[in-house]
């Protein structure tokens, strides 16, 4: 059977992953601050806003208006297909999360996405105590989106300097992908980028650390030399 995959839209990925995300797939965005998943995600968006899909983008974190600003650095001008009602930009508070579930669902619906993000899932555990019930509604948001037609990217928060993928260590476990943003600094004050796919079900993926770059057009992954 020939698995339908749904492009990444950040050059250099496809190629490592059998052609791109399985559609309508779960994939973990993870790194530490600043290694660019939020750009990385705004891309796999604007690929598909491209092709001519429609697309939703959830933020738990940043103001709307203020990921529209930066990525217009890229070119991508969200809201122009905003306008058009193609594609949606919503912040969802992160202290109201019991509800984020079917907020995903009746947004999927009505717009007919076929891509989603959601940024950041880590935002989820901020304003409860009991750590149980933050993985309860971290597990049940992921499955009512891998229930859905939809290609997912969710990204997590590695907290600075520990070994983990995610700060309630649910997400690793529930997604059909995992692709981890890494950064080492230099004394030097340079900056190197890489990327590591982590876990891709269903698919004979690239296993090395790959050199990455955020430029002019984006993220863009760069082969092993
Ligand atoms: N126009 C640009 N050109 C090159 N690098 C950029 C540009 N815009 C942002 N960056 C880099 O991307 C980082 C932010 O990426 P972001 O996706 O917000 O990270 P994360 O969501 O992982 O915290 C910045 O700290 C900067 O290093
Ligand atoms: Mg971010």
């Amino acid at each position: 059977m020939v698995i339908s995959r749904t492009e990444s839209g950040i050059p250099g990925l496809d190629n490592l992953i059998n052609g791109g995300f399985i559609r309508d797939s779960v994939v973990l965005v993870t790194g530490e601050a600043g290694t660019g998943k939020t750009i990385f995600c705004s891309q796999f968006l604007w690929h598909g806003l491209k092709k001519g899909e429609t697309c939703i983008f959830i933020t738990l974190e940043e103001n709307p208006e203020d990921i529209k600003e930066d990525v217009k650095t890229f070119g991508w001008d969200f809201d122009k297909y905003e306008q058009k009602g193609l594609f949606r930009l919503i912040y969802h508070d992160p202290a109201q999360v019991n509800n984020l579930g079917s907020v995903i669902i009746d947004e999927i619906k009505s717009l007919k996405a076929k891509r989603l993000v959601i940024d950041s899932t880590s935002l989820i555990g901020m304003n409860i105590q009991d750590v149980s019930q933050v993985r309860k509604i971290l597990y049940n948001v992921i499955n009512v989106i891998k229930k859905s037609n939809c290609t997912a990217l969710i990204t997590a928060e590695i907290p600075e300097g520990t070994k983990g993928l995610s700060r309630f260590g649910v997400e690793e476990f529930v997604v059909d992908g995992i692709i981890v943003l890494n950064y080492l600094e230099y004394a030097a004050g340079g900056l190197d980028r890489s990327l590591i796919v982590r876990k891709m079900r269903r698919t004979d993926h690239g296993k090395d650390i790959y050199p990455v770059g955020i430029g002019p057009k984006g993220v863009t992954v760069k082969p092993v030399e």
